[in-house]
């Protein structure tokens, strides 16, 4: 007999306990969900929309790499882009955007973003004459990857990569943030955008003068010098924690230069 009182008094307890999740501060509301537009056609609305964010207006100066690149447009494959933009890069800020995935557009959003890539930004002139680099590859050996970077990188980012003329590609923060691909994209494209050479040396439409004698790298030693970047990775980055008590104390010292100079 107690049982049967007892399964109704539970399940009255727990939908107390759903209704009372229901108006828990923070919660969203039905009229807080994003609504997703899927009727949206025009290349450019869906591109602000939803890339320049990070890709940048017109597909540069973002935060991410810039994708009106014609190197990048002339070596990645609409069939590539399409798969990258409806699964999203796992482990890095890149999301999905497939609806299935949980993302706000619909197949045909995603194709005629990606048309539209190859329609306004491509240009495959710049890639004419030129042996092209796969824009995935295999994984490469770090040994072979130090001395590539010593030959075609060093020169900018240092000879140990934690930065020269230009800034550090092995900090390990850097390096938790971005996947193999888009250290391998940066290698093959360069940074269009910050003066960083291609793999044939280019920047900006000139061989940049620290690859003057330099032949393009080549898929294996794209591989390699990757390898060799990746290898910088560690398991917590961030970690450990600078020591306040020396940066206190050198800063103090500093203060004590400063105050003897101005004496
Ligand atoms: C929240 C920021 C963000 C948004 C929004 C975003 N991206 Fe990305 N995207 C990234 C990041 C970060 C990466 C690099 C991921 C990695 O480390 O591989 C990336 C990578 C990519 C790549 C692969 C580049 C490569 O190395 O081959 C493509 C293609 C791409 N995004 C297209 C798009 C398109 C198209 C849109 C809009 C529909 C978009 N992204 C929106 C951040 C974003
Ligand atoms: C002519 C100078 C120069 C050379 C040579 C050079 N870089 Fe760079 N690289 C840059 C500049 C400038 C940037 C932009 C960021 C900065 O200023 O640090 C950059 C950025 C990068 C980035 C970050 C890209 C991103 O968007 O996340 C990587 C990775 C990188 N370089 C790797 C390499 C590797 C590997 C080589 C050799 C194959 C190389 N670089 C050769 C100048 C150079």
């Amino acid at each position: 007999m107690r049982r049967q009182w007892t399964i109704p008094a539970l399940l009255a307890t727990s939908a107390l306990t759903f209704a009372g999740c229901d108006w828990m501060p923070g919660k969203p509301t039905e009229a807080d969900k994003p609504v997703i537009q899927t009727t949206i056609t025009n290349f450019h609305v869906l591109w602000t929309t939803h890339c320049s964010g990070c890709h940048g207006a017109d597909g540069r100066w973002g935060a991410a790499r810039p994708l009106n690149d014609p190197m990048y447009l002339a070596i990645a494959d609409q069939e590539y882009v399409t798969r990258v933009v409806t699964d999203g890069v796992g482990h890095t800020l890149m999301p999905p955007f497939g609806l299935p995935q949980g993302g706000p557009m619909t197949d045909e959003q995603i194709k005629i973003v990606v048309d539209g890539m190859w329609e306004h930004w491509s240009n495959p002139a710049v890639a004419s004459n030129l042996k092209l680099p796969s824009i995935s590859g295999d994984t490469g050996s770090v040994s072979r990857g130090k001395s590539v970077f010593g030959t075609y990188c060093g020169s900018c980012h240092g000879d140990q990569g934690n930065g020269g003329l230009a800034g550090s590609v092995v900090d390990p923060s850097y390096l938790a943030l971005v996947s193999d691909q888009a250290l391998r994209s940066a290698v093959i494209c360069g940074r269009l955008d910050l003066g960083m050479p291609n793999f044939a040396g280019y920047a900006g439409g000139h061989k940049s003068s620290k690859r003057a004698d330099l032949s393009p790298l080549t898929d294996r030693q794209i591989s390699d010098v990757v390898a060799w970047l990746a290898s910088h990775r560690v398991e917590f980055p961030g970690q450990p924690y600078p020591d306040t008590t020396t940066i206190e104390a050198s800063a103090d010292d500093d203060r004590s230069e400063t105050m003897a100079q101005a004496e």
